[in-house]
C-alpha cells in the first residue's frame, strides 16, 4: 500500500527560529533506478514566478525531472507534467496562479493522467495549502522551498494514486548540497550563497516562506563556480535574501566580503550579487567592488522608503541620512557605479509627507533604475495588523508619480553612456530583431548591438549610439 504524505505548513512553526544547529545534507538526494524511468516518454513544463531564488530552484527541479526521463516542452498543451513554482510577495503574483491554475483544470479534464505540481513560495503558506485542499482537489503535488529533493518519490507516489499529496515543512530547514542543476543561461548563472532570511521587515513574506538564514559553505559555494568556470561561463550571480549578512550564521568568522575576495581571486570575468540589505553594507564591499576588475559596478540596494516614520514602520533599521550617506560613500569610491533600488509606496501610515520624502530621496540618488510596488498585505505579517486608511487610487497615483522620476533619472544617467565605451556580455539574439544581439554591461543595463553571431558568448568592446529609458543601442567597436 502507498503511504500518502500529508505535511501542511504552519504560520506558527514558520515563524520561529531555534537556535538549533543547521544541518548540510549531502547524500538527501536519492534517486533509484525504477525513479529514473519513470518520465519514459513524458513531457514537463515549469512555469516559474518571483525572484531570482526561484529561478534558480526551477534549475534544480528541471534537472530532477530530466533524471526522471522527463523531457522539457514549452507547450502548454502538450506536457504530461505541469509544474508551478510560486511567489507569495504581493498579492498579484498570488492571482496569476490561481488564474493558471484554472487553466490546468480545464487541461485536466480533457487529460486526467496530467501530473500537476505546485510547490514554492505560495506552497508554504497555510492559507494556499488549505484553499487547494478545498477547491483545487484534483491536483496532484504539493511541496515547498525545503524539500525540492523529495520530488522523485513524490511523483512516484503521485502516479500511483490519485490523492492530492502535500508534503511542505515549515521548520527553519536545512542546506541540502549536491542538488542536480540544468542551467538555463549559457554564459550566465545564479549561485545561491545563502538561503532564507531572518530580517523580518514587517511587510515580507520571505522569512517565514524561506525560512532561517542558512549560509552555504565557503568551499561548495566555489566548487559551483568552479564548475561554471570550467563548462566556460563567463558570470556569476550571488543570491541570497540578504547577501551582506553571508556567514553571520556559520560558526567560522566568515562575511560576505572574505567570500567575495575569494569568489574574486577566481578565474570568472564577472561577479554580481544581489540583495543587499543597506543595514550591513561595509566599506569593505565597497572597497573590493573598486579593487577587483571582475566585481561589476552595479550596486542593488533596496530602500523601500525615505521616510524615517515609515522605515521605522518597515522595521528597516536605517533612517534616510544613513542611506544617503552609505550611497554618497558608494559613488564617491566607485566612480561609474550604477545603483538601482526597490521602492514600496502606500505602506500603512504613509501620508504625502511622508511619500514626499521618497521623492526627495530619489531626486537625491538619481537611481539608474528602481523596482517599484504598491504595498500588498501579506497574511501573519506584522504590518497586516496596521490601519491603512490611503485609498487605493491615491497608491497608484504616488505609483505614478514615483515611475515618473525614476524613469527621468534612467533616461538621464543613459544618455551619459552615449558616445562612450562599454563592455557588453552578448547573451544571444536580440528581441528587436534587424540581426541585432542583446547583452548587459558590466552596470546591468540592457544594450541591443550590431555585432556578429560569432561574439554570442563573449565580452565585448560596445560603442554606445542611442539611449532610452530601459535600454541602450550601440555597436561593436574592435580592440
Ligand atoms: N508589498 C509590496 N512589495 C513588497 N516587497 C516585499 N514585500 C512586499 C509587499 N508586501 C518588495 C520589496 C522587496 C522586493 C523584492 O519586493 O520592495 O525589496
Ligand atoms: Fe522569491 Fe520572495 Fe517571491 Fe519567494 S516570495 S519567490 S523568495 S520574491
Amino acid at each position: 500500500m502507498i503511504k500518502h504524505t500529508h505535511i501542511k505548513p504552519s504560520y506558527i512553526q514558520a515563524k520561529k527560529r531555534s537556535k538549533e544547529e543547521v544541518k548540510i545534507l549531502t547524500d538527501a538526494y536519492i534517486i533509484n533506478n525504477e525513479l529514473k524511468k519513470i518520465g519514459m516518454g513524458k513531457k514537463y513544463l515549469v512555469i516559474t514566478y518571483g525572484c531570482q531564488a526561484n529561478e534558480r530552484d526551477s534549475e534544480t527541479i528541471s534537472a530532477i525531472l530530466e533524471d526522471m526521463s522527463f523531457t522539457k516542452t514549452d507547450d502548454f498543451n502538450d506536457a504530461d507534467l505541469i509544474l508551478l513554482n510560486t511567489c507569495a510577495i504581493r498579492e498579484n503574483a498570488h492571482n496569476k496562479v490561481f488564474g493558471m491554475l484554472g487553466r490546468i483544470k480545464h487541461l485536466k479534464e480533457i487529460k486526467p493522467n496530467i501530473i500537476t505540481c505546485l510547490c514554492g513560495c505560495m506552497a508554504q503558506e497555510e492559507s494556499v495549502v488549505n484553499e487547494i485542499e478545498e477547491k483545487f482537489k484534483w491536483m496532484d503535488v504539493v511541496f515547498g522551498t525545503h524539500n525540492i529533493q523529495n520530488l522523485p518519490r513524490l511523483i512516484s507516489d503521485a502516479i500511483n494514486d490519485n490523492e492530492l499529496i502535500i508534503e511542505v515543512y515549515s521548520k527553519e530547514g536545512d542546506v541540502v548540497e549536491n542538488l542536480p542543476v540544468k542551467r538555463s543561461n549559457k554564459y550566465k548563472a545564479y549561485v545561491n550563497i545563502m538561503y532564507g532570511c531572518d530580517k523580518f521587515c514587517t511587510y515580507c513574506i520571505v522569512p517565514y516562506t524561506r525560512g532561517k538564514q542558512r549560509s552555504r559553505k565557503i568551499e561548495d559555494i566555489k566548487c559551483e563556480i568552479q564548475k561554471l568556470i570550467d563548462d566556460g561561463y563567463k558570470e556569476v550571480t550571488l543570491l541570497g535574501q540578504n547577501v551582506n549578512a553571508y556567514g553571520k550564521d556559520l560558526d567560522e568568522k566568515i562575511t560576505f566580503d572574505m567570500l567575495l575576495k575569494e569568489v574574486a581571486n577566481m578565474n570568472i570575468d564577472r561577479i554580481r550579487f544581489v540583495t543587499s540589505h543597506p543595514w550591513d553594507f561595509t566599506d569593505e564591499m565597497i572597497n573590493i567592488i573598486n579593487d577587483y576588475d571582475n566585481v561589476m559596478p552595479y550596486v542593488h540596494l533596496p530602500v523601500q522608503s525615505g521616510s524615517d516614520k515609515i522605515l521605522k514602520l518597515m522595521g528597516r533599521r536605517y533612517t534616510k541620512e544613513s542611506y544617503l550617506k552609505l550611497v554618497e560613500k558608494i559613488k564617491n569610491v566607485i566612480k561609474n557605479v550604477s545603483l538601482t533600488t526597490d521602492i514600496i509606496v502606500g505602506f500603512p501610515n504613509e501620508t504625502e509627507e511622508d511619500f514626499n520624502e521618497t521623492l526627495d530621496l530619489v531626486e537625491k540618488c538619481k537611481y539608474d533604475s528602481a523596482f517599484t510596488f504598491i504595498y500588498s498585505k501579506r497574511e501573519n505579517t506584522p504590518a497586516a495588523k496596521m490601519e491603512d486608511n490611503t485609498p487605493f487610487e491615491i497608491k497608484q497615483k504616488r505609483l505614478q508619480r514615483l515611475n515618473d522620476l525614476v524613469n527621468k533619472y534612467a533616461l538621464i544617467n543613459n544618455e551619459k553612456l552615449v558616445n562612450t565605451i562599454v563592455p557588453v556580455l552578448i547573451e544571444g539574439k536580440s528581441q528587436k530583431g534587424n540581426n541585432l544581439y542583446a547583452g548587459y554591461t558590466d552596470t546591468m543595463k540592457l544594450v541591443n548591438v550590431k555585432c556578429n553571431k560569432e561574439d554570442v558568448g563573449k565580452i565585448i568592446n560596445v560603442k554606445i549610439t542611442e539611449a532610452k529609458t530601459w535600454s541602450l543601442n550601440g555597436e561593436k567597436v574592435n580592440g
